[in-house]
């Protein structure tokens, strides 16, 4: 703590307390009860979202989302080079559209509210497409270790990963809406499902 930082906090404990005491000559004591409401943390990259208005959830994804574009771009540069390790060095299609997949995804949705579950935020996004728009959305990703989803013959697709993300493209989904998932897992506690939504 500097000087003056020191300052301002002495001071205003003083008068806190000066106050305090002409209170406490005209006003009984308070009778501290048990917060009966009182709910239990629910952390989330460190922040404890019980504490949080909506709008703050929002912007605490907002700030999630740049985070991830981020990720998504080093990624998805990665895995398309590690596909072509010989092209590598000259491949300049690939350097043009490099480092730009996870802003590009983010730029042709609109964002929807967060919703709040326990320490799991899910955000919904939304622009008009099919399902052979996601999947193209889904490649350029270019996630790795991808496979076919099997065992429900009412719905196709294919899932992968991009680091700690899990990447899923689905025809269907809880809306009937062809959807590209993504799952993050944050290191420092909770998670963050996003549901890019592809509408008629
Ligand atoms: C999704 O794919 C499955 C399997 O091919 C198919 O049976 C189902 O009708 C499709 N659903 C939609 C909404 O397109």
């Amino acid at each position: 703590m500097d000087a003056k930082l020191l300052l301002l906090f002495v001071s205003s404990a003083v008068l806190a307390l000066s106050s305090g005491v002409s209170v406490l000559t005209t006003k009984a004591p308070d009778v501290v009860t048990p917060d009966t409401n009182a709910v239990a943390p629910a952390y989330y990259d460190g922040v404890d979202l019980t504490t949080l208005s909506d709008d703050e959830l929002n912007a605490l994804v907002d700030a999630e989302d740049e985070i991830l574009k981020g990720e998504l771009d080093i990624k998805a540069y990665l895995n398309a080079v590690a596909d072509k390790p010989r092209l590598h060095k000259r491949w300049v299609p690939l350097a043009r559209a490099a480092f730009s997949v996870g802003r590009s995804l983010f730029r042709s949705f609109s964002r929807g509210r967060v919703s709040r579950s326990g320490s799991r935020l899910t955000r919904q996004y939304n622009r008009q497409g099919s399902y052979g728009d996601a999947v193209r959305d889904f490649n350029r990703l270019n996630p790795s270790g991808t496979r076919p989803i099997t065992g429900n013959k009412n719905l196709q697709g294919i899932t992968g990963t991009m680091g700690r993300h899990r990447v899923t493209v689905r025809n269907t989904s809880s809306n009937g809406r062809p959807t590209l998932e993504i799952r993050s897992p944050n290191t420092n506690g909770g998670s963050t499902v996003r549901k890019f939504r592809y509408n008629p």
